[in-house]
């Protein structure tokens, strides 16, 4: 209970008579909220009614009360009497509460959609969003209505809402991204511009694959924390399992943790991760290994055979694809073979992943099979080759043979024809 805001007792309790009104009726139809906010005219009233149309509340039945409690029948200023449970604008605080009234009530909200979580109020509390409105009433840091864009408030699969996940990043990044309002926080304002450099970003908004991450994705949608260094493998690993596992076992899983370096991350970064390359393995220029190995450690040695089986690997598989490519266009049947060079392509992935457990012998073995299949594909094609010169060959001498046949048969047709025309003469 210490994790909330404020004791549940203490919600329910204050908030007793207002939700026995205002859950138990959906809003009647034409408040008088709406109507005089309307008339009234100042910007600041009307706002929120005109973008309260496309609010999923509003969609739900709700109205103005649900949140604000008040009495929508009275046509004067006495709609928003206190003693009718009217709180008017929400404090910081206040908002948390005044939402997770419905949200941590699952009995209620099982009525509306059974499969909707409602741990939105506790999970945001373990948040350094909320951890700071709690203990510092830190004026700045997101509450439920920053995120959610509150009188516009939609359910994620609308594109249109605030937590959409093409929208997410520009959401976060209205704070995060805005250096004068995050000054004064001794954290950096880059993340958005980064992300948006991502490979991830691109999957997202270029590819349209919307299970690539955004911000919420490895932060927690209310547990807005950063991921720390233990677990942020974790992050990266609900998605890249293999990667994940692998460098868990490995060497630099134990010596990253007592350098404080953020494992996934110290190598990829967590912002603008790159796409990976065959160039990040080895002790090249564009290496990954050489920032921290060099060609007379272990490690950097190690690098440098791993990069040299990746090679040869995708050389050999090259070289066997083009073979069977050419094959191929000259007429052979090596269908099968293409097929099976397939294996050499699985087995470069692979090698590349085990990259990630940093041993030679776990990429060696990956690129042995592939240099297996390479070489059996490859054989394949020179065989289709022999005999495509087989073939060459025995079309030629028959061929040469078709040529004196009908040769022969010319000078034979010639021989006939003159015969009888130098009896006719005579
Ligand atoms: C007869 C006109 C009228 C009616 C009816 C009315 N309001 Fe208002 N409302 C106002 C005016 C005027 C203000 C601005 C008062 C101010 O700034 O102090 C206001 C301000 C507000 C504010 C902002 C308060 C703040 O602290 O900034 C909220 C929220 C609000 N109304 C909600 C409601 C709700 C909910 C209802 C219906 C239950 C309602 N109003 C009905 C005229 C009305
Ligand atoms: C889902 C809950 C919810 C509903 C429904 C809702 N509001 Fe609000 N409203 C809030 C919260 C939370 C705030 C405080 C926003 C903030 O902290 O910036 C607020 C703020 C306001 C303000 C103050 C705006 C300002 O800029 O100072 C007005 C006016 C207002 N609401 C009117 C309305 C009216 C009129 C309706 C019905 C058409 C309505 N609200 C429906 C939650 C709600
Ligand atoms: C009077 C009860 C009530 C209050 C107060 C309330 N909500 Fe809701 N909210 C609901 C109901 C009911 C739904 C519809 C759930 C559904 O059918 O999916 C909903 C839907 C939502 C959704 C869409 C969920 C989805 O993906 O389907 C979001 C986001 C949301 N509310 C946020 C808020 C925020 C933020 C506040 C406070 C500013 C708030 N709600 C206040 C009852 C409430
Ligand atoms: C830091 C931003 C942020 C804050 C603060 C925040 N939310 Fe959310 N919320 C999100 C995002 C992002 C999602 C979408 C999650 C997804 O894609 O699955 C979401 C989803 C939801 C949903 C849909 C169901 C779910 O849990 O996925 C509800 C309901 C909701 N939030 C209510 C709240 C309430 C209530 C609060 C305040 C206690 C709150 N949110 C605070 C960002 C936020
Ligand atoms: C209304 C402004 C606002 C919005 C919107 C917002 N944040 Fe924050 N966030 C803050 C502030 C202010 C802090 C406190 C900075 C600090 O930790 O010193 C913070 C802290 C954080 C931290 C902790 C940083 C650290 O190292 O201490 C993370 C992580 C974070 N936010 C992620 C998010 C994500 C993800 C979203 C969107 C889903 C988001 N925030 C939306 C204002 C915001
Ligand atoms: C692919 C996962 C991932 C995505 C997507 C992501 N972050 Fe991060 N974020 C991290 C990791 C990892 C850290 C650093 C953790 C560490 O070093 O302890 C971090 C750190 C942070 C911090 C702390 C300050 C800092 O820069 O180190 C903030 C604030 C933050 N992210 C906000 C965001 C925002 C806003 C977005 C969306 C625009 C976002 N993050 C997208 C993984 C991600
Ligand atoms: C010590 C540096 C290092 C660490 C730590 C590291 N990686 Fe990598 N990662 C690499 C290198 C080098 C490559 C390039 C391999 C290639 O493309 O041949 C790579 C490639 C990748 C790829 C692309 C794989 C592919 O098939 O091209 C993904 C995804 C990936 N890493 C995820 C992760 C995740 C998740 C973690 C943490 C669990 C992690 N990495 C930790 C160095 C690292
Ligand atoms: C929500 C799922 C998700 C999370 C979380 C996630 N990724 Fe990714 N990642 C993807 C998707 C989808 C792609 C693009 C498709 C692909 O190439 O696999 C991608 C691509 C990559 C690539 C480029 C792969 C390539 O083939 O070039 C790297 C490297 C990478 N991610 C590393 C990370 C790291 C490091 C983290 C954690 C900080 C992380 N990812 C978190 C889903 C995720
Ligand atoms: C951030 C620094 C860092 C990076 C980047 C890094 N390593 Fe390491 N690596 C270490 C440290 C520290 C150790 C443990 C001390 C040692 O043996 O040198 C280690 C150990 C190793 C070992 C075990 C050596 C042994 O003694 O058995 C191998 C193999 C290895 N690294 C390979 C790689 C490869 C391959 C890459 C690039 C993909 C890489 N490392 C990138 C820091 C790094």
């Amino acid at each position: 209970m210490t994790a909330r805001l404020v004791p549940a007792g203490l919600v329910l309790a204050a908030l007793a008579a207002w939700a026995g009104v205002a859950l138990a009726q959906p809003k009647p139809p034409g408040e008088s909220c709406v109507a005089c906010h309307l008339e009234i005219g100042d910007e600041r009233l009307v706002k929120p009614v005109k973008a309260f149309e496309g609010d999923i509340h509003k969609a739900k039945g709700f109205g103005c009360v649900a949140c604000h409690g008040g009495d929508a029948r009275a046509a004067g200023m006495e709609a928003m009497d206190p003693a009718k449970g009217y709180i008017g604008k929400p404090g910081r605080r206040q908002t948390i509460q005044v939402c997770g009234r419905c949200h941590s009530d699952a009995r209620f909200m099982k009525q509306y959609n059974p499969s909707l979580r409602v741990d939105q109020v506790t999970e945001y509390a373990t948040s350094v969003h909320g951890r700071r409105l709690r203990e510092l009433d830190d004026p700045k840091v997101a509450t439920c209505a920053n995120c959610h864009a509150v009188h516009a408030i939609k359910p994620k699969s609308d594109p249109a809402a605030s937590i959409h996940p093409l929208r997410v990043a520009e959401t976060c990044g209205a704070c995060h991204a805005n250096a004068t309002y995050m000054a004064g926080y001794k954290i950096p304002t880059d993340q958005l511009e980064k992300y948006r450099r991502s490979v991830h970003w691109k999957t997202m908004s270029v590819k349209g694959d919307l299970s690539a991450p955004t911000c919420n994705s490895c932060h927690g949608n209310h547990g807005a924390a950063p991921p720390g260094i233990s677990w942020v493998g974790n992050v990266c690993g609900q998605c890249h399992a293999v990667m994940a596992e692998l460098f868990a076992k490995s060497v630099h899983a134990r010596v990253f943790t007592q350098m404080g370096a953020p494992g996934c991350a110290t190598c990829h970064n967590n912002h603008d991760i790159q796409p990976a390359s065959v160039e990040m393995v080895g002790l090249g220029d564009r290496a990954i290994c050489a920032q921290c190995h060099a060609a007379d450690d272990k490690g950097g040695q190690t690098a440098t055979e791993m990069r040299a089986l990746i090679d040869s690997l995708r050389r050999e598989h090259a070289k066997a694809s083009a073979l069977l490519e050419r094959a191929e266009h000259a007429g052979m049947e090596v269908s099968q073979a293409r097929f099976e060079l397939n294996g050499a392509n699985d087995a470069i992935v692979k090698a590349r992943a085990a990259v990630h457990a940093f041993t030679l012998e776990a990429v060696k073995k990956e690129a042995d099979a592939g240099l297996a299949i390479s070489a059996k594909a490859h054989a394949r094609g020179e065989r289709a080759f022999a005999e495509l010169r087989f073939r060459r060959n025995g079309l030629a001498v028959s061929l040469a043979i078709i040529v004196v046949l009908i040769a022969g048969l010319v000078f034979k047709i010639r021989q006939i024809e003159r015969r009888p025309k130098s009896r006719n003469a005579g």
